[in-house]
């Protein structure tokens, strides 16, 4: 394997999995997952269906509790009280793959409630920093829109602009692209990018290997809740260890 440096490994490191398992009955969804996140770094989980790679952002932001191996988030133990517990979300941003808004607030609302209700901010500062991060994803000019008005891509950026409004440490990403109409996936890939230029750590469930490719400074790769391979996106994409991540990427299409 030829030699790389990966990025902000003199950072502190932001999270880490240490032998991580979930189970859902008799069913192990993670097996033994270690893995860490130096903050600034833009992680791309990919695998295929039902390989573990949700379970294990729920399980990051305790949407979902583990039953093995720990979590550490910013050097704590995750799930040490309730109270804890929602000092921590504060500092995850969540995007789901069905952009999950509130169908009758307008976008600017979307992005200031949390801003009012979790922040304590008065209503006119909260309007100026939503109408502010509504711009930043290039929506300026759809702060009045209702959820229903608005493309796919377009809920998409609400859906981003209002996690970070939160000022979030690290963002988790979960197939944000896979509902999209194909021509919509750009938008929301760019804004994706710019975050990973700002220095936001992220962690990014994806099915676009071309974003992995160019955006990720570091793939892991799942299969069966187990991480087959993990590296820089020139050793998974153009030289993977094992013959599974081969067959994985050449069922996508795939050639390098
Ligand atoms: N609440 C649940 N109860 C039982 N089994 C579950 C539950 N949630 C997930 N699973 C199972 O755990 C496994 C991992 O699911 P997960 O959603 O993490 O997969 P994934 O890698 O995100 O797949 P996809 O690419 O399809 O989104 C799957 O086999 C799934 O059926
Ligand atoms: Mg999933």
């Amino acid at each position: 394997m030829t030699a790389f440096t990966r990025k902000n490994a003199d950072k502190p490191t932001m999270l880490v999995y240490d032998k991580v398992r979930k189970n859902y009955g008799n069913f192990t969804a993670l097996d033994g997952v270690s893995l860490h996140v130096n903050a600034g770094e833009v992680v791309c989980l990919i695998g295929p269906s039902g390989s573990g790679k949700s379970t294990l952002l729920r399980c990051t932001n305790a949407l979902e509790t583990t039953d093995g191996g720990e979590i550490r988030f910013e050097g704590r133990p995750l799930l040490v009280s309730d109270a804890d517990m929602r000092k921590v979300r504060q500092r995850m941003g969540m995007v789901f793959q069905n952009f999950e808004l509130f169908p009758h607030k307008t976008a600017l609302e979307n992005v200031a409630l949390g801003l009012t209700t979790v922040r304590k901010m008065d209503a006119d500062e909260a309007r100026q920093r939503a109408m502010a991060l509504l711009a930043k994803v290039g929506l300026a000019d759809k702060t009045p829109n209702y959820p229903s008005n608005l493309s796919g891509g377009q809920q998409q950026r609400v859906a981003i602009a209002r996690a970070l409004a939160m000022e979030p440490h690290v963002m988790l990403f979960d197939e944000p692209t896979s509902a999209l109409d194909p021509e919509t996936v750009g938008e929301v890939l760019n804004v994706t990018r710019n975050l990973a230029d700002e220095g936001m750590t992220m962690i990014v469930v994806t099915h676009e290997m071309s974003f992995a490719r160019r955006v990720a400074n570091w793939v892991v790769v799942f299969e069966r809740g187990q991480l087959l391979e993990q590296g820089p996106p020139q050793q998974i994409f153009e030289a993977p260890t094992t013959e599974r991540t081969q067959e994985f990427l050449s069922h996508l299409g795939w050639n390098g």
